[in-house]
């Protein structure tokens, strides 16, 4: 306990997180970058980006009130702690994913209008399975639904985005990173204490791996839905990456060129990886990924 109580304290956070790799951002990026000016320029470009972001400020608004929530069904203090210091982590990345919003061009007034009309409604239902959970104080398929399920998605959507970006928005690519350093903290976290309690409980097991069959239910469907759209947060830093000179020299990501990969090649790499994400973890805690019927 004493391990887990070092690497979740509050001291800890504070010198990885804002004495540590976020020192000296702004929003989470470098103070003098800037949204490239095509994408704030064109119309399809910015609506595609404007699209993507409200997806992570969705996903970032659920698990704020999922970590929050959290704090009180605990059983321990160590935990509560570290959930305090994760409902920090999720409130500043509702921020500056906020922010990039603004950046684009959406109006303060227009704000939770934007959102409502680009927010895609599986993302909303996959948040909902979660929050009932948190509603009612569960708090071990709460952690699971939270810092396994829904955080081994973002962690990993984050990650493909980072890596179409590098070139084309490093401002965006940096936000995301430090986004991608704190996700990866709240993963451990899931992992490390969950296990233990899954052992204590196991008769909770059925209840929690439904509630995992429906989120990735939703979750693919929040896939599909957005690369058939044509949304994948790829296609605007593709779009500009074929404008620039360093054009088919996109970073790889799960053997993919970013630069040059389909919607397809892309919606099959993200659904294996984070589908593979879910069986490592789950079975680290004693569960088996349980694989949603698609319709
Ligand atoms: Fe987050
Ligand atoms: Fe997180």
């Amino acid at each position: 306990m004493s391990d887990f109580l070092n690497a979740y304290s509050i001291q800890r956070w504070l010198e990885l997180c804002p004495q540590g790799y976020l020192e000296d951002t702004v929003y989470g990026h470098g103070a003098t970058e800037h949204e490239p000016e095509p994408l704030v320029e064109d119309e399809t470009l910015r609506e595609e980006a404007i699209r993507s972001t409200v997806q992570l400020v969705v996903g970032e608004r659920a698990a704020l009130a999922a970590s929050s929530g959290l704090v009180n069904a605990a059983p321990d203090y160590p935990s509560k702690r570290f959930l305090a210091t994760q409902t920090l982590d999720e409130a500043r990345h509702v921020e500056i994913f906020t922010q990039r919003l603004y950046d684009l061009g959406v109006k303060k007034d227009d704000l939770e209008s934007t959102i409502d009309h680009f927010a895609n409604p599986n993302l909303v239902k996959f948040a909902e399975v979660l929050l009932e959970k948190v509603d009612n104080k569960d708090f071990v398929a709460g952690v699971v639904g939270q810092n396994i399920v829904l955080e081994g998605m973002a962690f990993t959507v984050f990650e493909m985005m980072e890596a179409g970006n590098r070139q084309a928005n490093p401002k965006f690519a940096h936000t995301l990173a430090g986004t991608i350093a704190d996700e990866r903290r709240h993963v451990g976290f899931g992992e490390n204490r969950i296990g233990s309690l899954i052992k204590q409980y196991p008769e909770k097991k059925p209840e929690i791996e439904q509630m995992q069959k429906e989120m990735a239910y939703h979750m693919l469907n929040t896939f599909s839905s957005s690369f058939r759209q044509g949304s994948a947060a790829m296609d605007a830093a593709q779009s500009m990456a074929a404008q620039s000179d360093g054009a088919g020299e996109g970073a790889e990501w799960q053997g993919v060129n970013m630069a040059t990969a389909g919607p397809e090649e892309l919606q099959g790499a993200l659904e294996n990886t984070v589908i593979n994400e879910f069986k490592t973890r789950l079975a680290r805690i004693g569960l088996e990924y349980q694989a949603p019927v698609m319709s």
